[in-house]
C-alpha cells in the first residue's frame, strides 16, 4: 500500500486550472523531488496534500484512508507534516514555541505536555543548527534562519510524510549541500520516512531525490528516476522556457 495515493487531482481557482489530473503514488521510504518553473502547481498541490483546501475533483488517500475531505488539523495528526514556502511564524513568539507547536499538532498531538513538546522542539532546533536563537523572538531571524526553524518545526511534528516546499530557496550552496546531509540523515535516524521536496535549486533535487514528478501548467510532465526526468527533452524544454517562454527564478 502506497503512503500517499492521488488519483486524479484537479485544483481550480476561478477559471485557473492550479492542478490538472495529478495522480501520484509515494511509497514509504521513497525521496521524491518535485520540481517545475514558477506557478506550475507545486505549492497547489502541497496544499491539497496538507489539507489547505479541498480538490474540485480527485481522490487522496494516506495509508490507504481516504483523506479527501479531512481538514488540515485533522490530517497533520496522521503524519503529513509540511514546511511553508513563506514561513508564518508567531513572530512575538520565542524560536522554541514556533517549533512547539509543531510538536503539539503534529503526531504526538494529545500524546505529549507542553514540558515534552518544549523538549521536542529544543532536539530539532539543535539539529538544525538554531540552539544560540532559541530563546528568541521569532521576527528577529533572518530569512535562512526562518526556513531552518520551518524545518524544525516541521521535524517536530513527526511526520510519515514531510512536504518541504522551497525550504532551502536563498541557502548558500554549502548550506544545501549540508542541509541534504541531513535530510538524509533525519531519514535514517527519525522515524520520518518519507521527505518529498519542492525545490528550484536542481544541487538539492539531484543530490537528495531518488524519483523526481516535474509539473508544467498544472499537470504532470514526467515521473521518474531523477537523472531520467532531469534529461529529458521535454523537462530540458521547459526548463529553458520553450515553448512558452515562460521565465524562472530562484523563489518559485
Ligand atoms: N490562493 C490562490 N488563489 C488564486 N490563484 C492561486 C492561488 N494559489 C496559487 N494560485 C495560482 O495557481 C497557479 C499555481 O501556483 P503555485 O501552486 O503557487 O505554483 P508553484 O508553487 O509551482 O510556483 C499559479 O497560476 C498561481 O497564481
Ligand atoms: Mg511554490
Amino acid at each position: 500500500m502506497a503512503l500517499l495515493r492521488l488519483e486524479n487531482i484537479t485544483k481550480r481557482f476561478g477559471g485557473l486550472v492550479a492542478v490538472n489530473d495529478v495522480s501520484l503514488e509515494i511509497e514509504a521510504g521513497e525521496s521524491i523531488g518535485i520540481v517545475g518553473p514558477n506557478g506550475s502547481g507545486k505549492t497547489t498541490l502541497y496544499n491539497v496534500i496538507s489539507g489547505v483546501y479541498p480538490p474540485e475533483q480527485g481522490r487522496i488517500f494516506f495509508e490507504g484512508k481516504d483523506i479527501t475531505n479531512l481538514p488540515a488539523h485533522r490530517r497533520a495528526p496522521m503524519g503529513i507534516g509540511r514546511t511553508f514556502q513563506i514561513p508564518r511564524p508567531f513572530s512575538s513568539a520565542s524560536v522554541r514555541e514556533n517549533v512547539a507547536v509543531g510538536a503539539m499538532f503534529g503526531t504526538l498531538s494529545g500524546k505529549v505536555s507542553v514540558d515534552e513538546c518544549s523538549e521536542i522542539a529544543e532536539h530539532y532546533i539543535e539539529l538544525v543548527g538554531l540552539q544560540a536563537h532559541k530563546d528568541k523572538d521569532s521576527g528577529t531571524l533572518t530569512p535562512v534562519e526562518k526556513k531552518l526553524m520551518e524545518i524544525a518545526r516541521a521535524l517536530a511534528m513527526k511526520p510519515k510524510l514531510l512536504l518541504m516546499d522551497e525550504a532551502m530557496a536563498g541557502m548558500h550552496p554549502r548550506d544545501i549541500d549540508d542541509m541534504v546531509k541531513f535530510l538524509k540523515k533525519i531519514k535514517e535516524d527519525e522515524d520520518i520516512t518519507i521527505v518529498s521536496m519542492v525545490e528550484h535549486i536542481m544541487r538539492a533535487v539531484a543530490g537528495f531525490a531518488e524519483r523526481v514528478m516535474v509539473m508544467y501548467r498544472g499537470a504532470k510532465l514526467i515521473d521518474a528516476p531523477t537523472a531520467k526526468a532531469l534529461s529529458d527533452p521535454r523537462v530540458i524544454d521547459v526548463y529553458l522556457g520553450r515553448p512558452t517562454g515562460e521565465g524562472e527564478d530562484a523563489e518559485g
